[in-house]
């Protein structure tokens, strides 16, 4: 994994090849990180950006419409740091079928033009962000073209998610990428993970001695995991419509972020011990038995969505991690979209005090919360209980925090697309799913969603917009004297 010297080097020069570069994500995420990158010094001059996608489109007509979105959406303005003219010089377009043996000729040419008149040096970056089914014929017909190495410097290629559909698929995805690709080479994108309070998760756990002790079933009553959505489904509803929320952010971000919590230390920090860390604590999930599902009102009204559409928005899973640091701890997770904020965060509850003593607003002895706010109010809280001030011995719940934004200024927080390329390009892929979480994850989306096909499958509820889901999640925590909490509402101080 990086570390902080690492991430104030440059990337060596390249050629970003975007696949599906009149996209949405393109003009959204991935050039306006590009730029970023660009500006700070993080991308070095040379570096060529390689538009792939089927629209006939002039080298200038695409410059423009990415420029749209790097005014919107970079995090460096355009205007103070100065540099698009000479970046969008180095940006071209090609235009092609993406299973057109004749397109990937076109791209070879390109690519060995680049290299020798150019300085990329031979190393190439891939990115697949079109649509998913078109991931295996893009992946051939590169390994076709000979473009899945290089004479001369490196190959690697980035993947966007959704990466498969259920188990199966992202098996058979993984093969066929395998068979063109090393595993080395093969980076599959998770947002969350370039995420820096996601990132903060591994430092606070063991850069730290004062949690780490607590870590485990004999100090930690439970833990709950949210990423709420205050949007719906918006534009995306012919993508969404066949996922569901399981499929389009379980499977990835909140169980990558589930494994952070739970996994062991890794023996170093590097990418394989990382990773093999992860997928133990994935390996070790129970099967889930406890489930809720739900779909905001007027989704079925939303464009593109099937009238009689009973594809889940919303998901709550109690699960259990069958080994001997979190063995009986529940962990509940839940997500949702039309939701009253948003907001993700993960909160640790440990167990209530022993010692009766101290009179309680309403009799009830609070426990300690860790809660680590990943979004919008990034930062860290611990509540605690203090005695309130006056007469007597009444205490009350109160909260110490840290707050990014007042530690190390609004600024500083990069935008994930900026960290995870930076790594490929530098040769990272800590922070990129590996082919067996990828499966691990799959294996109980898929559990889950037999579940919900057969006999025992909880009922299908419908929420208010604008609420925190459907009451039977509710039921799902007060069922064991629980209720869901939300730590991180407020700016910590
Ligand atoms: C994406 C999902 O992966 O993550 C979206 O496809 C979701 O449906 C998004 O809205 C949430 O990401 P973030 O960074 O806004 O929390």
């Amino acid at each position: 994994m990086n570390t902080a010297d690492d991430r104030s080097t440059p990337a060596p020069p390249s050629t970003v090849v975007i696949f599906g570069a009149s996209g949405d994500l393109t003009c959204r995420k991935l050039v306006p990180a590009l730029h970023t990158l660009r500006c700070q010094g993080l991308l070095p001059p040379a570096t060529r950006l390689l538009g792939v996608a089927r629209s006939p489109l002039s080298d200038q007509e695409l410059r423009d419409r990415l420029f749209d979105g790097v005014q919107a959406y970079s995090r460096a303005d355009p205007d103070v740091c100065n540099t698009w003219a000479d970046f969008s010089k180095q940006l071209t377009y090609l235009a092609g079928e993406y299973d057109d043996s004749a397109t990937y000729k076109r791209l070879a040419e390109e690519l060995d033009a680049f290299d020798t008149g150019q300085g990329t040096q031979g190393n190439r970056l891939f990115y697949l962000a079109t649509p998913p089914p078109l991931y295996p014929v893009i992946v051939e017909q590169l390994g076709r073209a000979g473009l899945n190495r290089s004479a001369r410097g490196w190959t690697r290629i980035v993947i966007e998610k959704p990466f498969g559909h259920s188990l199966d698929s992202a098996r058979q995805l993984n093969e066929r990428v395998q068979r063109v690709f090393a595993e080395e080479q093969i980076h599959r994108i998770d947002h969350y993970l370039g995420k820096e309070t996601v990132q903060n998760i591994l430092a606070f756990r063991f850069a730290n001695t004062v949690f780490e002790p607590l870590w485990n079933a004999r100090h930690v009553d439970h833990v709950q995991i949210t990423v709420a959505e205050e949007q719906g489904v918006g534009h995306r509803a012919g993508y969404y419509d066949r996922a569901g929320v399981l499929r389009d952010v379980f499977q990835n971000h909140l169980l990558q972020l589930l494994a952070l919590i739970a996994m062991e230390p890794p023996a170093a920090f590097e990418p394989t011990a990382l990773r093999d860390e992860k997928a133990k604590a994935l390996q070790a999930l129970a099967r889930c038995t406890q489930s809720v599902r739900g779909q905001y009102l007027g989704y079925r009204e939303e464009s593109g969505v099937a009238p009689d559409s009973h594809t889940p928005t919303y998901a709550a899973l109690r699960l259990e991690i069958d080994n001997a640091r979190w063995k009986g701890v529940p962990f509940y997770l839940r997500s949702g979209k039309a939701l009253a904020a948003r907001t993700s965060e993960i909160s640790v509850h440990f167990g209530r005090p022993l010692y009766p003593a101290f009179p309680a607003p309403g009799g009830e002895r609070a426990p300690n919360v860790l809660s680590l706010c990943l979004q919008p109010h990034e930062g860290i809280r611990l509540r605690f209980q203090a005695k309130q001030p006056g007469a007597g011995l009444r205490i009350r719940p109160v909260d110490m925090g840290f707050a990014y934004q007042t530690y190390f200024g609004a600024a500083t927080l990069p935008d994930a697309y900026e960290r995870l390329l930076l790594d490929v390009m530098q040769g990272d892929p800590s922070l990129f799913a590996r082919a067996d979480e990828i499966e691990l994850a799959w294996g109980l989306v898929d559990q889950v969603l037999a579940q919900w096909e057969g006999p025992s499958a909880p009922s299908f509820v419908q929420y208010e917009p604008g609420s925190w889901g459907p009451k039977e999640a509710e039921r799902l925590l007060a069922q064991e004297s629980r209720r869901w909490h939300l730590g991180c509402e407020r700016d910590a101080t």
